[in-house]
């Protein structure tokens, strides 16, 4: 179950070029493609012809051609020509809304013509030259709802991310959740602690002493209908930790938003955004690439731990103080998915 009156994140927009780019959102197979003024169009991914996926054809002059027998498909879905015949009378094929904004490609999951860009998140790191961004795209086998679990839960960190981010006063400082209306938002905070590889590195980066004892702070915040967003950093400890200065500091936003594909699959588009030595691009891929290794060790995490769901579906499952996050944020979308389909 998803809710479908928001923006999902369904690619980025280096992704759509000239080929069509098929993927699945919230179950709905769909193509991609950009028009001739380079508009990026998702329909879904069927030929009224005979059912081929239009996804296998190619683009031409902004109509997608079905690779099959040669319909082609105007950017509105509507039947703009196919050889040897004549289509007026052809169906037309399901449009989606879709904005490009930020790099990313927002599909609207619901009918098009219910779509509110107001409704777009705001997102200021993108849209400002102090930050600096990197980030990637993991196809993930788990319900979209185990990455939110895990995302509003850092406690794993010390287990699953031991040689990066983890630590043991992780667990020593208990979570705080609180729920803002539609936000739900989990901190920690950690003081006077040694920084854990990842964050002694990153101090390095910044030119601080990798060696000194450090506040730490995780602040999570997810928002409808999938995407988390985490400000973490380490500061010179005593310093006003998260308030601190930013040039006793390092910090970040891991950027999580997180696509369902399908009830046990998702889309997984992650990265962090910074705001010291934003013009430095190699130090951009470093940590993307360090992020990237990080993650991949949540992934293999999550897939045999949808496995064993999907193979024990009446077990009932704990919910300790940890879980409040993820508690919090599966009750938000319960609610809002309870109210578009009454
Ligand atoms: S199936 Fe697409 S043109 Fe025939
Ligand atoms: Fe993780």
């Amino acid at each position: 179950m998803f809710i479908k009156n928001a923006w999902y994140v369904a690619a980025t927009s280096e992704e759509i070029a000239e080929k069509p780019l098929a993927r699945t959102v919230c179950n709905q197979k769909l193509v991609f493609f950009r028009n001739v003024a380079g508009k990026v169009t998702a329909l879904e991914d069927f030929c009224p012809h005979r059912g081929a996926p239009l996804s296998l054809g190619f683009v031409r002059d902004g109509n997608i051609v079905c690779g099959y027998h040669g319909l082609a498909i105007s950017d509105q879905g509507k039947c703009a020509g196919m050889p040897g015949q004549r289509v007026g009378g052809f169906p037309s094929i399901k449009r989606f809304a879709v904005e490009e904004k930020y790099g990313f490609i927002w599909l609207w999951a619901a009918d098009a013509e219910t779509a509110d860009v107001s409704k777009l998140p705001v997102l200021t790191w993108a849209d400002s030259d102090n930050w600096a961004y990197g980030g990637g795209l993991y196809h993930i086998g788990c319900d979209y709802r185990l990455m939110i679990d895990n995302l509003m839960d850092l406690t794993h960190e010390t287990y699953v991310h031991s040689s990066s981010i983890g630590q043991p006063e992780i667990e020593d400082a208990p979570p705080q959740t609180v729920v803002e209306g539609d936000m739900v938002v989990t901190s920690r905070h950690m003081h006077n602690i040694a920084p854990p590889p990842f964050w002694a590195n990153a101090l390095r980066l910044n030119e601080l002493d990798p060696t000194a004892l450090c506040d730490r702070w995780q602040i999570c915040r997810f928002t409808p209908p999938s995407h988390v967003m985490i400000e973490v950093g380490v500061a010179y400890a005593g310093r006003g930790g998260y308030e601190a200065d930013d040039a006793i500091k390092a910090s970040s936003v891991v950027v999580d938003f997180i696509t369902p594909e399908t009830d046990s699959s998702i889309w997984y588009f992650w990265g962090m955004a910074r705001k010291f030595k934003v013009n430095d691009a190699a130090l951009t891929a470093t940590i993307r690439e360090g992020q990237g290794r990080i993650f991949a060790e949540d992934q293999e995490m999550l897939e045999s731990q949808q496995r064993n769901l999907l193979a024990n579906p009446e077990r009932k499952l704990l919910k300790l103080n940890i879980d409040s996050g993820g508690v919090q944020a599966r009750k938000v979308i319960d609610r809002l998915i309870a109210a578009e389909t009454k």
